[in-house]
């Protein structure tokens, strides 16, 4: 079954988590075959982006089991996403276990080892309670579906050509940190945008100067310098990426290589050797080059995953499908 799952695609499975919030308590939640909700029509998640998710995976591994990276820190980033959005939150054990009830429930669904596939999961709250006035909502769904993926850009490690967009991602001191529904919806024309010119994703620019880059639509940026440094930037409105998380730790603690988290002017590329987009869903995908005010940067290595990002992939990978031992208390097993 797993050869199928090709790329980023959403298949229904057989089970979906959801839990409701009414009269301010969370019911059991109960694990349900259907993949359709009914709500009111005056829900806030549908007017005013009342809406957060998280994106994580489950790895079948070579002896056939089922395991999760990090899930307990896709739970409190969720905590943080809800608490921006004035959502109630769901306790870090709570979500874990649900993730993993969803899973096994929808085992047959998890692509087999060595296919570089995995089973997507997607936790997400939405403010369900009617509600026409700009105030939270009274009631709220916590819903996980999942689904077998294979590669979010076309071919696995192939390097990519990015635009940086004239649009802002998110406002400075807005919700970019967090993973809300409405910084998705802000950054659906700017990739429309690069996709129509030929690039697979754009980049975009802190939004108070426009000089430095922040992230692109659904991962973070990191660069190799010629000194051998990881860098990528830090910002209030970039999302906080588990995958760049583990990245800096296996490139200081298992590369040797300097960590800096630092501005990265988009006037000032020269420095970087090899770049890359990195999160859940792009896993790392290199990039090759980044268009900027219609002057292309064309990085060292753009043919080919560049060495060092190879080594921080192939470490990553590893780990996450079980075949180097977990170096920090990021594998959680389901079966
Ligand atoms: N940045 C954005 C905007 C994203 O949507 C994602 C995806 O989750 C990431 C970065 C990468 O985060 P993570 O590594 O936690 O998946
Ligand atoms: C993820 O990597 O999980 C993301 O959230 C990206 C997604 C929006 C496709």
């Amino acid at each position: 079954m797993s050869s199928k799952y090709q790329s980023f695609k959403y298949i229904k499975t057989n089970y979906s988590y959801i839990s409701v919030y009414d009269n301010q308590k969370w019911d059991e939640g109960k694990l349900q075959t259907s993949d359709k909700i009914s709500i009111p029509i005056s829900s806030t998640a549908l007017h005013y982006g009342q809406t957060c998710f998280e994106g994580m995976k489950a790895y079948r591994t070579k002896e056939g089991r089922i395991q999760l990276f990090r899930p307990e820190d896709n739970a409190r980033r969720f905590q943080e996403s809800c608490e921006r959005l004035v959502m109630p939150t769901i306790p870090v054990d709570v979500f874990v276990e649900a993730v993993k009830k969803t899973v096994l429930a929808n085992e047959s669904f998890v692509p087999d080892y060595g296919k570089n596939q995995s089973l997507y999961i997607r936790p997400f709250m939405i403010g369900v309670g009617d509600n026409v006035g700009v105030k939270p909502s009274p009631s709220y769904m916590f819903i996980i579906f999942v689904t077998p993926v294979g590669t979010y850009f076309d071919g696995p490690a192939k390097p990519v050509d990015m635009l940086v967009s004239t649009y802002d991602r998110a406002a400075p001191e807005g919700t970019g940190a967090a993973k809300v529904g409405g910084n998705y919806g802000a950054s659906l024309l700017p990739k429309e945008h690069a996709k129509h010119l030929g690039f697979a994703d754009c980049i975009f620019l802190d939004p108070k100067t426009h000089t430095k880059i922040e992230e692109a639509g659904t991962s973070n940026f990191f660069g190799i310098t010629k000194d051998n440094t990881y860098i990528t930037p830090t910002s209030p409105s970039i999302l906080n990426s588990i995958t760049n998380r583990s990245l800096k730790y296996i490139a200081k603690n298992m590369l040797n290589l300097q960590v800096e988290e630092k501005d990265i002017y988009i006037d000032q590329l020269d420095a970087i050797i090899e770049a890359g987009a990195c999160g859940t869903a792009a896993v790392i995908t290199p990039i090759a080059s980044i268009t900027f005010n219609h002057n292309k940067h064309i990085f060292p290595y753009h043919q080919e995953m560049g060495p060092t990002i190879k080594k921080l992939h192939d470490i990553l990978t590893k780990i996450q499908v079980g075949d180097l031992p977990d170096p920090n208390h990021w594998i959680t097993y389901i079966k």
